[in-house]
């Protein structure tokens, strides 16, 4: 096998990382950095931007092109930061102003782009607006940046609908004087009205805010929610959920004019040299109206999660890439790729749970979320069906998505007891949801000490023993580990990513995927339990150990030709 690591590390012009090329984002490998369960500098067992900074030279041998920073702004923390107080400064608990540049320097001198997380579809009930909001009578201007209306009932005592909200629980809140606001997620995040001339122009100036500060790009929460058109009379909960939502008309979800947003945001990012990027999250129906939040006009690019929602099978993921790479190339955009993020349950452990319903239906996730009793994980299949998705996915044209801790092969944490968890869906969901707090738990980078190294002291997730056989620190020394594969086949990928086309070969059987790249680069997965005949080519990688010459089952291999 090859070993280039030494030739992905050219000089990098720290002033200008990557170049002024404007289509760095193309085909960028993306790594996810949940800030408060990455490294935490000060002791206080929250993950923090100095940590971050002194993770950098761990980030650069990874041989990602860029970082996703998942909200770091000041918050309660109802939603883990998806509940913003203060969309222009940073959380106090994770560090200053002057430690985020110093972060930002950090990354750039090691040639990594930082996209930031922004968060349009709702404040933190803490912002200063809804503050305003609370003390200023119906009617007035500081209500009309969120979505109030009265309560049915004599005096207001109703909700004005019987709407549920995304985590669960009632969607509309009484504000005690007759008046409601609406909120798609938890209580503390109330949805802003994006018809309000403020709210827009308030968010174009933290996009400046944060652009002047060297960030390359945005992440954008629910970008498929700002959009609204609520009637004077609201359709109930059920007459929401019959609605056609695959035509722009739904009124609260996807709607057509969201796009007028988005083209405002985009004369912003083309302020910069090189543009600012962005990337939508859009849980649209079809790849059709996924690919609108992708356009030149737009946001540019937008998350494709139809492999994350996908078994490990071959006709599946054969049909997701196609009609994919088309959406994407119609749109002119390139596609997005991933298996793993802080809302889901981690790839390693969905791959290795059984489907719930038996054979035919989907795998993994619904087992762990609703909690009760989770059969036996396979945590040995999870993981080797993980690794050869993922190198499915690094061969691929486009983008591809990591998560924090998935290079370590970690499993989801099943088992944190109820007064340690955090997700407020497992709060509003009592006994139905046991949330998202199961891939957010601390990583591992010592295989031993107090919270393996995360913290001096403690971790404020609960980390379980098995974490430190997953520790960077034990992976570092082992060459066939999870951690050395991610940085063998990224960094293979940072010398033969080329153009975004994909041709796919015959493979001879149907639960064998093989493609090329222009440049004669092949990726071969072998979906099936059994070996299977192994293409001709040199072999630069490999999902898992190649022994007779065959390919083995579950494995996916890359060829060059
Ligand atoms: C997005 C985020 C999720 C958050 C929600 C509300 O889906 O990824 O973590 O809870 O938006 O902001
Ligand atoms: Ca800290």
């Amino acid at each position: 096998m090859t070993d280039i690591l030494d030739a992905r590390w050219p000089a990098v012009d720290s002033a200008n990382p990557g170049g002024a090329d404007a289509t760095w984002w193309r085909q960028a490998a993306v790594y996810q950095i949940y800030p408060r369960s990455f490294a935490d500098s000060n002791g206080d067992g929250i993950g923090d931007l100095p940590g971050i900074t002194a993770k950098v030279p761990y980030l650069r041998r990874l041989g990602i092109d860029a970082v996703w920073l998942s909200p770091f702004y000041p918050s309660a923390l109802a939603d883990g930061g998806y509940d913003v107080d203060d969309y222009r400064d940073v959380d106090p608990k994770l560090g200053t102003l002057q430690d985020f540049d110093a972060m930002v320097t950090a990354l750039h001198e090691a040639g990594i782009k930082l996209i930031v997380d922004i968060v349009p579809n709702h404040t933190s009930d803490r912002h200063e607006w809804f503050k305003a909001a609370l003390a200023a009578p119906k009617g007035s201007a500081e209500r009309d940046r969120y979505i109030f209306r009265d309560g049915l009932g004599d005096n207001g005592e109703q909700p004005p609908a019987d709407w549920q909200s995304i985590f669960g629980g009632p969607a509309w809140e009484p504000v005690g004087d007759g008046q409601w606001y609406m909120h798609h997620f938890a209580t503390e995040q109330p949805d802003l009205n994006w018809k309000n001339q403020e709210v827009r122009s308030d968010f174009l100036k933290t996009l400046r805010f944060w652009s002047d500060r060297g960030v390359d790009g945005f992440r954008v929460d629910v970008a498929h929610g700002c959009a609204k058109e609520l009637p004077e009379v609201l359709p109930s909960q059920a007459e929401l959920d019959a609605m056609e939502n695959a035509d722009g008309t739904h009124p609260l979800w996807d709607r057509d004019e969201v796009h007028e947003i988005y083209a405002q945001w985009r004369e912003v990012f083309n302020e910069y040299d090189p543009p600012r990027t962005a990337v939508a999250e859009a849980w649209v129906p079809t790849p059709q109206r996924r690919h609108r939040y992708a356009s030149a006009e737009g946001l540019g690019q937008a998350f494709n999660f139809d492999l994350l929602e996908a078994d490990f099978e071959a006709d599946q993921f054969r049909e997701i890439i196609s009609s994919n790479l088309g959406q994407a190339k119609e749109a002119g955009s390139s596609t997005t790729w991933v298996f793993s993020n802080h809302d889901v349950v981690r790839h390693a452990t969905r791959y290795g749970l059984p489907p719930r319903g038996g054979a035919g239906t989907k795998q993994g996730t619904d087992w762990l979320l609703s909690g009760g009793t989770v059969p036996q994980l396979d945590a040995e299949t999870g993981l080797r069906r993980a690794r050869a998705a993922t190198l499915l996915m690094l061969a691929l044209p486009g983008s591809a998505y990591l998560y924090q801790g998935e290079e370590l092969g970690l499993n989801e944490v099943a088992d944190i007891p109820e007064a340690e968890r955090q997700d407020p869906s497992f709060f509003r969901n009592p006994g139905k949801d046991i949330g998202r707090d199961g891939c957010r738990v601390p990583l591992p980078w010592t295989s031993a000490g107090p919270s393996f190294g995360f913290s001096d002291t403690t971790s404020h997730l609960p980390q379980p023993a098995w974490f430190g056989d997953y520790s960077v620190e034990r992976e570092d020394a082992d060459p066939t580990s999870t951690l050395a594969f991610y940085r063998q086949a990224l960094a293979l990928r940072g010398t033969l990513q080329t153009d975004e086309e994909l041709e796919w070969i015959d493979a001879g059987s149907t639960d064998v995927l093989h493609y090329r790249r222009p440049n004669g680069w092949e990726s071969v997965t072998n979906f099936s339990t059994r070996s299977r005949p192994l293409p001709e080519g040199e072999v630069l990688a490999a999902s898992s150990p190649l022994g007779d010459g065959t390919l083995p089952a579950e494995t996916t291999v890359w060829l060059k030709r």
